[in-house]
């Protein structure tokens, strides 16, 4: 269980479930550092990316940082390394050429860490002080760390060479999904002040009010995008936003990151694998223009964040907003595919369990989904507990990404969890749905 919205029955309990989220995610961590050898984890498999070995580090400088340092008051392990692997300080671009320390170094600086931490979980007291009520702090550094691996994962993706990770292939799909669902006019409930976990540009709970609108029940499948790319989609402006037409120019964008063209089809390849780009998965390793010029292409547009939200949170039956499409229990297997269970987006039609009541499928997992906002603040917001994590973010640079991917772990993951990027960007795990505004005639209850 991960970031339930009900308090845990009490300390024990919160401290057993710590220590097993804190070691769930390490095992995944480990898995994806000990996949390569370590000339591999050194080098920088993208200017956009760091070596895996930097993102090693980072996650237990953090832990140090926050756990050890703050919540613990204990004397440092290594203050000497603080610099190199503050995200702040040090460009991604730059990370290689760093004194960094080198892998077998990194996994003990890790193990010292993480001996402390369990230490100190034991006599942590949960008070009212809010880095440590409820866990939050110990819950942080997991999303933190859970977070850096899909970073990691991406830089899998983006490697050269063969295969090293190796999953099954994600369920087919049971049900037919298609068409649009159309959300009435009305206020929701959006953001959270309820789960303990969640992350300060999650916050607080606001109402919002949207007028009737109409959005996608599934995400866009790569057998729409092709239509588009076949329909000369890339090389008509008209559908294109300026920055976009601008930026699809001079990067010479003709599909989605990862495809190349196969006989009369498309390839995509995947962790070191080509595999033909099957129609009713959804389209993944799209920026933002590509989604916005696909979505003007098909007559309608990307949804905003807050009609993302409502979609994934609304219950028309109670009028609440809920932690999940499917409710407030936290994700399972039937639910979603996230947790890097499968290492790539699921057919539409694949998880039934995980619709919404109004039927819209797969909001969470398989893809991150780009909205047309811009990346801020809800109304009320502090900055919690460093500025670094959301605040130095806001403004129209980046947009907001909603619903986690493949590659999410379920404690990164919520009905309120907001990610970001700039709208270039592509090496993630993006795709995204179409909305639209509803018609007079059907804007009447
Ligand atoms: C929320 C995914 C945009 O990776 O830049 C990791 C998460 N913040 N370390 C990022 C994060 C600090 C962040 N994103
Ligand atoms: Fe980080």
């Amino acid at each position: 269980m991960t970031g339930t919205s009900t308090r845990p029955a009490g300390p024990e309990q919160l401290r057993s479930r710590i220590a097993a989220e804190l070691e769930r995610t390490r095992a995944r961590t480990a898995l994806l550092t000990e996949a390569v050898d370590e000339a591999d984890l050194t080098r920088q498999h993208s200017p956009l990316m760091s070596p895996l070995v930097w993102d090693l580090a980072h996650v237990g400088n953090q832990e140090e940082l926050w756990l050890v340092r703050d919540v613990g008051g204990r004397e440092p392990v290594r203050r000497d390394i603080d610099d190199l692997y503050d995200a702040f300080k040090q460009p991604r671009r730059d990370r290689p050429a760093l004194p960094l320390l080198p892998p077998q170094e990194a996994r003990a600086y890790l193990l010292t860490v993480r001996d402390k931490v369990l230490d100190l979980l034991d006599r942590v007291a949960f008070t009212e002080r809010p880095l440590v009520a409820d866990g939050f702090a110990f819950g942080m550094i997991v999303q933190h760390e859970q977070q850096h691996d899909e970073t990691m994962l991406a830089t899998h993706q983006l490697r050269a060479g063969p295969a090293v990770l190796h999953a099954p292939p994600p369920p087919e799909p049971t049900t037919r999904v298609d068409g649009e669902v159309l959300v009435p006019a009305g206020e929701f409930t959006m953001g959270t002040d309820a789960d303990p976990w969640a992350l300060d540009n999650e916050r607080p709970a606001h109402r919002v009010h949207l007028p009737a609108y109409a959005i996608d029940a599934a995400p866009v499948t790569n057998g729409r995008y092709r239509e588009f790319i076949a329909d000369g989609g890339y090389d008509d402006p008209r559908w294109w936003s300026p920055a976009g037409w601008r930026h699809r120019r001079e990067a010479e964008l003709v599909a989605p990151m990862h495809w190349r063209r196969d006989g009369d089809g498309w390839a995509y390849r995947r962790f070191g694998r080509w595999a033909p780009v099957r129609d009713d998965e959804p389209v993944v390793h799209v920026c933002y223009h590509e989604a916005r010029a696909y979505a003007a292409w098909a007559g309608k547009r990307l949804p905003t964040e807050a009609e993302w939200e409502k979609a994934a949170r609304w219950d028309p039956a109670s009028g609440r907003s809920r932690r999940y499409p499917w409710g407030d229990d936290d994700p399972t297997a039937e639910h979603a595919n996230l947790g890097q269970r499968h290492l790539w987006p699921a057919p539409v039609g694949a998880y039934p369990a995980g619709a919404s009541p109004l039927g819209v499928h797969q909001l969470i997992g398989d893809v991150w989904e780009w909205t047309s906002t811009p990346f801020r603040g809800h109304p009320g917001f502090t900055a919690f507990p460093y500025r670094e994590y959301s605040e130095v973010f806001f403004g129209d640079d980046h947009r907001v990404l909603r619903g986690g991917s493949f590659g999410t772990d379920r404690a990164a993951c919520r009905g309120t969890f907001r990610n970001w990027d700039f709208p270039i960007r592509r090496q993630i795990f993006s795709g995204f749905r179409c909305a639209r505004d509803a018609r007079p005639e059907e804007s009447q209850p």
